[in-house]
């Protein structure tokens, strides 16, 4: 198995077969629209110019959350540099590792961590992202949950490091943090592998709404657990 970093640097999406990238695509789309929704309601609690409210995306990737972000100021971090090379942007990339982060205490007011806890020591990634947050900023986490219906892990196509986690982590962590928002998405069984892309990408346009009724009847037991936390 690889390290993290070595799989990452090495990570293109480009180069995937086309079942995957149709796959990676709903999943993302379904995370972008429950995160849009998210920072939407946090942005107008906090009476703040767009400009003024600061966010990290923390382990950004090649950036395929940069529209979740980009109206504001935002720093993009992560530990590949190949992948921050290939993200379009070409200010306010730092390359650095989410376990010893290069900001000073109390820096964001957001920080969005999607798709990274679940490749690292993700308690020493919490209160590294407890330390940069401001007293109430807010943390959003997107992770493979240990607890989904779906006993399918994203990342066992890939074989690479990661480790689910579930609600209980987070809640049981004695990290000041405060839980305000969970939910969960993405109940697509694994047998849609086998069709071909074409019929995929078809059968994907109609999974998108029952993937959302789904998420309501089976309450957080979907395959990417979504969390909202506050620094207390
Ligand atoms: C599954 S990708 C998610 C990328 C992006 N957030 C997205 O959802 O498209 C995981 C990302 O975490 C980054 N990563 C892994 N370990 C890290 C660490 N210790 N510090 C910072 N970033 C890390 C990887 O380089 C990779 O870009």
């Amino acid at each position: 198995m690889k390290e993290v970093k070595d799989f990452y640097d090495s990570w293109n999406p480009n180069n995937f077969p086309k079942y995957m990238k149709c796959i990676i695509n709903f999943a993302d789309k379904l995370i972008f629209e429950e995160l849009k929704k998210l920072i939407k309601t946090i942005v107008n609690n906090e009476n703040k110019d767009n400009k003024d409210f600061l966010v990290l995306d923390c382990g950004c990737g090649y950036g395929a959350f940069y529209n979740l972000t980009k109206d504001f100021n935002t720093i993009y971090l992560d530990i590949s540099l190949n992948l921050l090379k290939k993200f379009k942007i070409k200010e306010r990339k730092v390359c650095g590792n989410i376990l010893n982060l290069p900001f000073k205490d109390n820096t964001f007011d957001l920080v969005l961590c999607i798709n990274v806890l679940e490749h690292v020591d993700y308690l020493k990634s919490l209160n590294e992202i407890h330390r940069v947050l401001k007293n109430n900023g807010h943390l959003i986490v997107v992770v493979v949950n240990r607890d989904s219906l779906i006993k399918e892990e994203i990342f066992n196509d890939f074989k690479i490091f990661h480790k689910p986690l579930s609600y209980k982590d987070f809640e049981e962590t004695n990290i000041n943090f405060k839980i305000v928002y969970l939910s969960s998405l993405y109940y697509l069984p694994p047998i849609f592998k086998i069709f071909p892309p074409v019929f995929l990408k078809i059968i994907l346009k109609y999974w998108k709404p029952l993937d959302k009724r789904l998420s309501k009847i089976f309450k957080n037991r979907g395959q990417f657990l979504v969390l909202n936390m506050v620094k207390e």
